[in-house]
């Protein structure tokens, strides 16, 4: 059965409660076509500049990074029952060592708005465009929380995803 193209918050949250147990599948794409997959926890979902935008935080270590400031493009895909190890895998291992779609035997379907692909398996998917980044800055956050999530100073890039299309298989 095929997605279909749905209200941009009709998901919102399921989406929410997955990224916050497990996590969600962030994909990204380099210049060179190349789909990477990462897990994400963090994420906003929200209206800014009369848009709607999925908000990734990414880190600066992380293979995902170096690809999103190449294309900027993503889609956020939500798991589908029985994928906690490839959350597992793909929020340890990173792209720059190993093909996690390979690896893990994951499907890429080519993005209908977006070069980055989504992934089969994958109930509900968001198809991004970075309209807008910045970056957290040393001495910026308040202080306990700067002290809890960056005590290695690998700061994470913001990245607002223009949602351009969400699809979700309603069968
Ligand atoms: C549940 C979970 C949530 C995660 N959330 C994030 C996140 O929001 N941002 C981030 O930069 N890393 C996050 N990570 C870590 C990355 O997924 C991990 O470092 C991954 O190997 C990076 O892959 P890459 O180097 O191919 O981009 C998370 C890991 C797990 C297991």
């Amino acid at each position: 059965m095929g997605k279909v193209r749905v209200e941009t918050f009709k998901y919102l949250d399921e989406t929410i409660k997955r990224m916050r147990s497990g996590g969600l599948l962030l994909v990204s794409v380099g210049r060179d076509g190349r789909p990477n997959v990462m897990t994400i926890g963090w994420g906003l979902l929200g209206v800014m500049w009369r848009k709607t935008f999925f908000v990734v935080a990414v880190r600066h270590s992380r293979y995902t990074h170096k690809l999103l400031e190449e294309t900027g493009e993503f889609t956020v895909n939500v798991p589908g029952e029985g994928m906690e190890e490839v959350l597992r895998y793909c929020g340890t291992v990173s792209g720059r060592d190993y093909d996690k779609f390979a690896e893990k035997g994951l499907r890429p379907v080519p993005g209908r708005d977006v070069r980055a692909p989504s992934i089969e398996g994958c109930p509900i998917h968001y198809e991004c465009r970075t309209a807008f980044k910045v970056e957290v800055e040393p001495g910026a956050l308040e202080r306990e929380l700067e002290v809890e999530i960056y005590p290695s100073r690998d700061y994470h890039t913001l990245y607002y995803g223009r949602i351009l299309g969400v699809y979700a298989r309603e069968d």
